[in-house]
């Protein structure tokens, strides 16, 4: 066989299995084989690229990233749908459509999936591009991010028509969604909100492969074209079934026909109670006029059609006791309020506990201890209480004091002025605060110190083996072993993981100090201007504030944070230890020569791997895009290179240079 063949080959498999799993729940092969097989077919189009099919099975795993997308106008505009908050409503709607076409409508009711909604173009059974909905006249290109939805069809089967599109709604399942912020509560990093946002901003990342890492999901709800004979909805739902999308079936009720009023009330009801089973977010029902002509006939009013309305479920809200407030101290010493409620159920969950935010909030909502309070989850992890009812409130009920001192080691709170937050000022005395830094230290983004986590800093702080972060570095084995729960591998594994992390760049390390408001992007902003932290503790406000991007309150708390003696002393530690504490030359060197521009990679190359080519464009401070656009500064053009790219870069004019010329460019 040749290796064309065993490509097509290949890839005919991969989709099918992958339609098989991701669409109808068939698993037909292990995880291992099915990865075996994928990476024989990377193999293969690594070595024969001019074999290598745009919409592979391949390019589901993502990996390229992008400089931002393309707006692009949509061929027909993308409508949003009228709401109805009660049954009512959708009598009067239903009334009105009857009324509209002088007789009962068959009509279509749907799930209102709760989140992002996409327009899909495939063009001879290959998705071409992806659009968001943007305004509704034009949306983003996010045609890359798309083809990582294992769910949706890079290439369809059946009998499909030439030229068509498809809208539906990508969303967050919510198994996938829970062990994402699992992941992140492991790594210390804040949590999602929730699943909708998440997913929308999922699908606008630069780097494909984390979008695939995040396992989103699609289902398919309104098919457009010119050439499609069928004139109902829901037939046209099915058909798009069979060439391979992820729609509503009948079978699980998530899509059902009917000209009867009451059996629609039920559908509604039904799934009102039945949502929390899902596994995935709704906020309504929708209800689709099925004839097409019927469709036409009814039309649009400016924003949205006649012949379709969605009904909303109510946010929902319980009423619960609060029993008590607690107050949590951050590692920045903020303070959090947080209620203790009487355990209720809300949403699938039961409810203990819901954020107050602050105590401008407590007093807006006058709460006392004892009060019967509503609780909403209104897509929010933490949920959050949102009144009170003061006609049950108990006459003993006494208003509610915000605590003057903190928690944890009683110092006296402060609250800047214009600040919602108080904070305990006990930086270095504070426990919490002290663990809270440490964690923070250790954590994935910052120094990544394997073989520790909140429990090892917890253990070790409890034990008087460090009190701060510098005193990691001059942990010993026998200290470590000598703990409960430690033995002899993790012992080892601790204190090389500690080792390791000198080696972490100097930006990373500027994060993990854990200076109020310098986050990832700060930090990294702040080392390459300053270049070590000698020179970034000497800063003066107004140098700072001088820094692109940097503003008077990161200023003033990087310019607080070295005056103090202690800070200054930590550093000094770190830097005796052989932290990263300074940019090194190659990375100083790095990022300048090719800042601000965007490269595209197409074809075999002789100097250089592709993998070493993108390389050495992201460490010369270049960008890798995927497609080319009119962003594209550069094609670097190798042998064998796709046509379509090479008439695109020459329709937009875009500059091609051979590896030769981009190796000197770099030299
Ligand atoms: S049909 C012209 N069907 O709700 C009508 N929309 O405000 C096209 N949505 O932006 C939309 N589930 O993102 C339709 N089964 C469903 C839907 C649905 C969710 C979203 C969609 C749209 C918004 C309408």
């Amino acid at each position: 066989m040749s290796p064309q063949e065993r490509i097509q080959e290949l890839s005919k498999e991969l989709r099918e299995y992958n339609y098989q799993y991701y669409v109808l729940n068939n698993s037909l092969i292990s995880d291992y084989e099915f990865d075996l097989k994928l990476k024989e077919l990377q193999k293969l189009e690594e070595e024969y690229p001019a074999f290598a099919d745009e919409n592979s099975p391949t390019k589901r795993v993502g990996g390229t990233v992008a400089d931002g997308f393309n707006k692009v106008k949509h061929r027909y505009p993308m409508l949003s749908l009228s709401n109805s908050y009660s049954k009512e409503e959708i009598s009067e709607w239903y009334d009105r459509v009857e009324k509209g076409l002088g007789k009962k409508p068959k009509l279509v009711c749907e799930l209102k999936y709760d989140g992002v909604a996409i327009s899909l173009n495939y063009k001879n059974g290959k998705l071409i591009q992806a659009l968001t909905r943007g305004d509704g006249e034009s949306g983003e290109d996010v045609t890359t991010n798309v083809k990582t939805i294992r769910s949706i069809p890079l290439q369809l089967q059946g009998d499909y028509p030439d030229d068509f599109e498809i809208r539906g709604e990508i969303f967050f399942p919510l198994e996938h969604f829970a062990e994402l912020n699992r992941e992140r509560e492991k790594n210390g990093e804040a949590l999602f909100a929730n699943p909708r946002n998440t997913a929308s901003g999922t699908i606008k990342m630069q780097d494909s492969a984390v979008v695939a890492s995040r396992k989103l999901d699609c289902y398919l709800y309104f098919l457009l074209g010119e050439n499609i004979t069928v004139k109902s909805h829901f037939e046209r739902i099915s058909l798009a079934g069979s060439w391979g999308f992820k729609v509503p079936t009948e079978d699980k009720k998530l899509i059902y026909r009917t000209d009867n009023l009451d059996q629609l009330m039920e559908f509604i009801s039904y799934w009102d109670t039945e949502r929390k089973n899902l596994g995935f977010e709704i906020d309504g029902i929708v209800l689709k006029v099925d004839d097409l002509d019927e469709q036409d006939e009814l039309g649009f009013t400016a924003k949205s059609p006649r012949w379709a309305v969605a009904y909303k479920f109510p946010a929902e809200a319980v009423a619960t006791i609060l029993e008590d407030v607690h107050f949590q101290v951050g590692r920045t010493g903020a303070i959090t309020p947080v209620a203790n409620l009487k355990p209720v159920a809300l949403a699938g969950t039961v409810v203990k506990r819901a954020s107050l935010h602050n105590a401008d909030q407590i007093e807006k909502l006058d709460l006392r201890i004892g009060d019967t309070v509503w609780v909403e989850k209104g897509g929010e992890i933490i949920p959050k209480v949102i009144g009170v009812n003061k006609e049950l409130r108990p006459t003993t009920a006494k208003p509610f004091q915000y605590i003057q001192n903190c928690p944890e080691c009683e110092t006296e709170l402060v609250r800047k002025e214009g600040e919602a937050l108080h904070y305990c000022p006990n930086e270095n005395g504070c426990p919490t605060q002290i663990k809270g830094r440490m964690e923070h230290f250790i954590s994935r983004k910052a120094l990544n110190i394997d073989g520790m986590g909140p429990e090892t800093i917890e253990l070790l702080f409890d034990n008087n083996l460090v009190q701060n972060i510098a005193d990691l570095y001059v942990l010993r084995k026998e200290e470590v072993l000598a703990l409960e729960r430690m033995a002899e591998k993790s012992s080892q594994n601790l204190i090389d993981g500690i080792e390791a992390s000198k080696q972490v760049p100097f930006q990373r390390v500027l994060f993990g100090l854990g200076i109020r408001y310098v986050g990832e992007t700060v930090a990294k902003i702040l080392a390459k201007k300053f270049k070590n932290i000698d020179a970034l503790s000497k800063a003066t406000f107004e140098e700072l504030v001088e820094v692109n991007e940097i503003g008077d309150r990161i200023a003033e708390s990087v310019c607080a944070y070295f005056n103090e003696e202690q800070n200054i002393q930590l550093v000094e530690r770190l830097k005796e230890y052989g932290l990263q504490l300074e940019m090194d030359d190659a990375e100083l060197a790095q990022g300048t020569k090719l800042d601000g521009l965007s490269f595209v990679v197409s074809g075999v190359f002789n100097l250089f791997s592709r993998t070493e080519l993108k390389k050495a464009i992201e460490n010369n401070g270049g960008k890798v895009a995927s497609s080319v656009s009119s962003k594209t500064s550069y094609l670097i053009r190798g042998e064998n290179m796709g046509p379509s790219k090479l008439k695109k870069a020459e329709d937009l004019g875009i500059k091609m240079i051979s590896e030769q010329e981009f190796a000197e460019m770099i030299a």
